[in-house]
């Protein structure tokens, strides 16, 4: 069956999948170009998010948009979501069934943007999409490739406001991203 956008969000807003339906305020599907060629994919809506139903719209949001705008890239250059969709109660970790309940939502919204690049923000990210083992402060920073898409992951926004000495590997590894995609296009593939 041919994928749409409007089966996607039909199937999010009525989803009643795991436990975190029950607490939502709105279901966060994502934000920005959904014909972009990097995709950033954090670890689940906030209190803002789940208020506002955008992701990364709080604090580690603003921080997510100054990290972008340094490597002059803008919302319209990339789409934002998350591995699960709706908030985790007090923002803890989402549960291995809540992720399982959740990841076909992004493996459609995967099918439907077709990115060049994915951007994994943070070790829940990482661990779902790269490898259960991944090491966030080993790993980060490495490239992968999967189906002719480029994976890299970077640390959590969060993680940034909680420990200034992550800043500059951070920062590394974005440049890194601009680099890759600056390659892709001028490849033109
Ligand atoms: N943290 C995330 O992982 N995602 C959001 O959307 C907001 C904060």
């Amino acid at each position: 069956m041919e994928k749409t956008w409007e089966i996607l969000e039909g199937a999010c807003y009525y989803c009643k999948k795991c436990r975190l339906s029950e607490m939502r305020t709105n279901v966060v599907i994502g934000k920005g170009n959904k014909q972009a060629e990097i995709m950033f994919i954090g670890e689940g809506p906030g209190q803002q998010e789940d208020l506002q139903g955008q992701p990364f719209v709080g604090p580690a949001g603003q921080l997510l948009d100054k990290m972008l705008a340094a490597v002059d890239l803008q919302l319209e250059d990339v789409y934002i979501t998350n591995v699960v969709k709706c908030r985790p109660p007090g923002n803890r970790d989402p549960h291995d069934d809540e992720k399982q309940s959740c990841i076909n939502y992004l493996r459609y919204q995967f099918a439907l943007i077709r990115p060049k690049i994915i951007v994994c923000l943070g070790r829940i990210a990482a661990t779902t999409i790269i490898d259960p083992d991944f090491k966030i402060t080993k790993q980060r920073g490495q490239w992968y490739e999967r189906k002719g898409c480029y994976i890299i992951a970077t640390y959590h926004p969060s993680a940034l406001l909680r420990d200034e000495t992550k800043k500059r590997p951070a920062w590394e590894d974005m440049q890194a991203i601009r680099k890759k995609l600056d390659e892709i296009r001028q490849k033109g593939v």
